[in-house]
């Protein structure tokens, strides 16, 4: 399988548009998935720090990126430790990256629940060091957690689904993609077009839950403006209406950025035929300020 397979980079254009990645300069990829981005960083010149937590796509980032050498430095962490490690290191970035989300590899290869069109465990971490699990989450949290969750996620009839969700955990553990589906769809009865959303806004409020998502963005939102140069290049591609307002709303109130974009950039239509995936795709890009 070739890498394209793997995962399509979404807005390699407008990527290499609004980050500075040619010779002697330092781009971070705060998510380097299988490495689509980062690659195309290094063939421009630049030299990339990179940072990914899921421990098969690290895997296969590795053996892509083999030929650049000293030129990426792949560091198995989260994206919340990119200031700790460009401080160790005394560095200062021209350009960071993060495209949140999942990649295809972790959707359709990982086996660990992401998509309601398999049957897999409900596990959902992206990375082995979290803790609890979707399951976990599911058959353990108290029902106010999950009403929480599924509110946050903008699940609709979230206190329904919660007291579901509790009454069928006290008959059997609900372990699988294929429970999750089934209870839904017992729940709302919906109609096959509205079935696909309905199942995917479920799916990913859990997973956000599972994976901290918008409590890792908002961290990494405090703190990538302090590792850039004057002038350097914060662009962050979201999936979700969750996370395009964090960023929206933090680079507005950033003293340290001026906002490059008022409008989010979006996929091309030649962009969305080509990878249906990316259609969801908002990019947004500050700069650091000089004097700041
Ligand atoms: C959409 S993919 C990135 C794809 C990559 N830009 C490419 O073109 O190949 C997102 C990746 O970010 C990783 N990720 C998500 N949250 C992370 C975090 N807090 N720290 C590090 N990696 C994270 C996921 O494991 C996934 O591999």
């Amino acid at each position: 399988m070739n890498e394209t397979e793997i995962h399509k980079p979404v807005l390699l254009k407008e990527v290499l548009e609004w980050l500075p990645a040619e010779e002697g300069k330092i781009i971070v990829d705060g998510t380097l998935g299988p490495g689509g981005h980062t690659e195309a960083f290094l063939k421009r010149g630049a030299t990339v720090y990179a940072f990914e937590w899921n421990e098969d796509t690290l895997m296969i980032a590795r053996e892509r990126l083999k030929p650049y050498g000293k030129r990426v430095k792949i560091f198995p962490l989260s994206f919340t430790h990119i200031r700790e490690v460009l401080d160790a290191e005394g560095l200062r970035a021209d350009g960071v990256l993060l495209d949140l989300g999942l990649s295809s590899f972790l959707l359709e290869q990982s086996g660990r629940g992401f998509s309601f069109q398999r049957d897999e465990p409900l596990d959902m971490r992206m990375s082995d060091e979290l803790k609890l699990t979707a399951s976990d989450i599911l058959n353990r949290l108290p029902e106010r957690e999950l009403v929480r969750i599924f509110k946050r996620g903008e699940v609709p009839r979230a206190r329904a689904l919660a007291r579901v969700i509790c009454e069928r955990r006290k008959k059997c553990r609900i372990e699988t993609t294929s429970d999750l589906v089934q209870l839904v769809r017992d729940l709302y009865r919906p109609t096959p077009p509205k079935e696909k959303d309905l199942l995917a806004v479920v799916f990913q409020a859990i997973r956000i839950e599972v994976n901290r998502e918008l409590e890792n963005l908002e961290t990494a939102l405090k703190e990538i403006p302090e590792i850039l140069k004057p002038y350097g290049r914060f662009a962050v591609i979201s999936f979700h209406s969750l996370e395009d307002r964090l960023v929206k709303n933090a680079f507005k109130s950033d003293e340290r950025l001026i906002v490059l974009t008022k409008k989010p950039i979006t996929p091309l239509p030649e962009e969305i035929k080509l990878n249906p995936r990316a259609r969801s795709a908002k990019m947004r890009v500050a700069e650091r300020r000089k004097d700041q």
